[in-house]
């Protein structure tokens, strides 16, 4: 790998709240990775992927985007975020809220609407792209907030236990569908309790005690 190929340099960086979360952790994530982010409830996987996405100020250290200016908050066409709440607008469909980014970043919308389509048809919900957000189930909306994140070809993308409400061969449509993304030169940090998807990383971070390490 080249020094060229990183695609997001985190050093030093240390967050606290009322304690000490993060503490000196640093990070560098380069294209065609698929990186899981491990560790205990409260050890603070969404507050670093929340400093990653310019959502959050670190106390120290250092977070780089793409080679942007550091502090910078990423446009959604270089890092999306996939939320662990989802963050699906409600009053769009399904197929509109894939298409968002791509319709939002001025692309043609058949372009955005036939790659909305093919990313659902992918995730097992084709059928259901008319639909809107609160008439689907909850990892139905899981899996719109999955395609749409990739929907516009990020170079980063930040996801949230994209698979919490997935059952074992649906978590396989979306492992493939993630490892496809990568594979185009994209790269992906996911936070994660899920054996299958951490099975499948390239690499395996965990954070203990608010130092990131790398996992077995
Ligand atoms: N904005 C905030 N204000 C105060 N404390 C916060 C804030 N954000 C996070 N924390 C604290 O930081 C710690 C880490 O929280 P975080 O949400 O990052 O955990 P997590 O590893 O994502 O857990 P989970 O697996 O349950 O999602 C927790 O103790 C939490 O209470
Ligand atoms: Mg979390």
């Amino acid at each position: 790998m080249t020094a060229s190929s990183t695609v997001l340099s985190v050093s030093g960086v240390s967050r606290s709240f009322s304690s000490p979360v993060l503490v000196d952790v640093g990070l560098e994530l380069r294209e065609g990775e698929l990186v899981t982010l491990v560790g205990r409830s409260g050890s603070g996987k969404s507050a670093l992927l929340a400093l990653l996405a310019g959502f959050d100020v670190p106390d120290a250290g250092s977070v780089q985007v793409a080679g942007l200016p550091e502090g910078v908050c990423p446009p959604w066409s270089t890092m999306a975020v996939l939320p662990q709440s989802f963050g699906l607008l409600d009053e769009l469909t399904l197929e509109e809220n894939v298409a968002s980014p791509m319709l939002f970043s001025g692309g043609p919308v058949a372009d955005a609407m036939a790659r909305a389509a093919d990313l659902l048809g992918t995730l097992g919900i084709g059928k259901l792209a008319r639909r809107y957000p609160a008439e689907v189930s909850i990892g139905q909306r899981q899996r719109v907030a999955l395609a749409r994140a990739v929907a516009g070809r990020p170079k980063v993308l930040l996801a949230d236990e994209p698979t919490a409400h997935l059952d074992h061969a649906t978590i396989e449509l979306a492992v493939r569908l993630l490892l496809d993304f990568v594979a185009e030169g994209s790269a992906c940090l996911i936070a994660t309790h899920d054996p299958t998807l951490t099975a499948r990383a390239h690499r395996r971070l965990e954070l203990k005690e608010g130092q990131l390490i790398t996992a077995r």
